[in-house]
Parts: structure tokens; C-alpha cells; sequence
């Protein structure tokens, strides 16, 4: 399916609950190249939990390891599915722009906060055990005008993970040509 494409690395960026992690791993099985998460790379460096990270060590230490997990990736071509604050510092978003293509899966917050509220999806991600639904739709703005940088927009509100990554791939065959 990925016949004819460039194959440099692919960067999924968007907020908490777009779907970078369930679309990442189906576009890298499309695409035939290992998926890399970045929060996983970072929990299995450190042997604790995002959570843990948070508790412990604080946010700024955890955007610290998050930085340089996005800079260790030991894959030339892979599908990358960044946390959802990698693009806060600047520097992640030109970096990762320089490596490869960043596809932005933009997602509306009613839909996000719908799934984020399931108690499985806020268990495992600290800033919803610490902010309020204002909080985090602020958050959303704030960050919105860093995702909108990305190479590429893909509105997923209405879509399935098959149908993200299906618009992800004719995007990226336009992208490229
Ligand atoms: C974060 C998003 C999380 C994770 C951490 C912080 C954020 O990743 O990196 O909890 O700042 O938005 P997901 O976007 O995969 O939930």
C-alpha cells in the first residue's frame, strides 16, 4: 500500500485522545515500518510511568526526557507517535519537521473530552488528574496554534483509524509529489 511513497519519517502530533496511537500503529502496518512511541521509549528508559515521571520528577523533567526521546529514535524510517505535548517546545516541532513529515490529526475538544473521560484513557495521563475541563480546553487552544504548524491537517472528528489513515496516505502521496 505504501508503493510509490517517499518513505522518510512519519511524525503523528495532535492533542491528548486523537487517535495518534491506535492511527500509528495501523499506518506503520500499512506503510511496513516499525512504529516508535515516544511515550513508551520514555517509560521503558526510565522504568516508571508517564504518571511516575509527573509525580516524582515533575512535567518539566518529563518534557526533558520527551525531547530527547524524540531525538534518540533509533530508526531511520518509522512511524512516530509523539505525546501530545511534544510540540509545546518550538525546537521538537522545526526538529522533527527537519526529520521527516508531521501530520497533525486535529480533532474537535467535545469529541477529545468524550474520550478522554473513559476512566481507562484518564487514568494513565497526570494533567487530567490535575486540571479542570477549562484547564485542559485552554490547554487545547494554546496548543492548537503549535499542531497547525504540522506539514500536514487531517480532520479526524468523523473518521475511523482505517479512514485517518487512509486520508494520511493519499496526503502524503500529494506532500510528496
Ligand atoms: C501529554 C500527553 C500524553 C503524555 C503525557 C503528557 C500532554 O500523551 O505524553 O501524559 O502534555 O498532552 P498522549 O497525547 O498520547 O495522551
Amino acid at each position: 500500500m505504501g508503493g510509490g511513497l517517499k518513505l522518510n519519517t512519519i511524525y503523528l502530533v495532535g492533542f491528548m485522545g486523537c487517535g495518534k496511537t491506535s492511527v500509528g500503529k495501523y499506518l506503520s502496518k500499512q506503510l511496513e515500518v516499525p512504529p516508535y512511541d515516544v511515550d513508551s521509549a520514555i517509560e521503558k528508559q526510565r522504568g516508571q510511568t508517564i504518571k511516575e515521571i509527573f509525580h516524582y520528577e515533575g512535567e518539566e523533567a518529563f518534557r526533558n526526557y520527551e525531547s530527547l526521546a524524540i531525538r534518540q529514535l533509533p530508526l531511520e524510517h518509522a512511524v512516530v507517535m509523539t505525546g501530545g505535548g511534544a510540540v509545546v517546545r518550538e525546537e521538537n516541532l522545526t526538529y522533527m519537521k527537519s526529520k521527516g513529515t508531521v501530520i497533525y490529526l486535529k480533532t474537535s475538544f467535545p469529541v477529545l473530552w468524550n474520550r478522554l473521560m473513559k476512566e481507562e484513557e484518564r487514568k494513565k495521563r497526570p494533567l487530567l488528574l490535575t486540571n479542570t475541563k477549562e484547564d485542559i480546553f485552554q490547554l487545547y487552544n494554546e496548543r492548537s496554534k503549535h499542531y497547525e504548524k504540522s506539514d500536514i491537517t487531517i480532520l479526524t472528528d468523523d473518521l475511523t483509524a482505517q479512514e485517518v489513515c487512509e486520508q494520511i496516505l493519499i496526503e502524503l502521496q500529494r506532500f510528496n509529489s
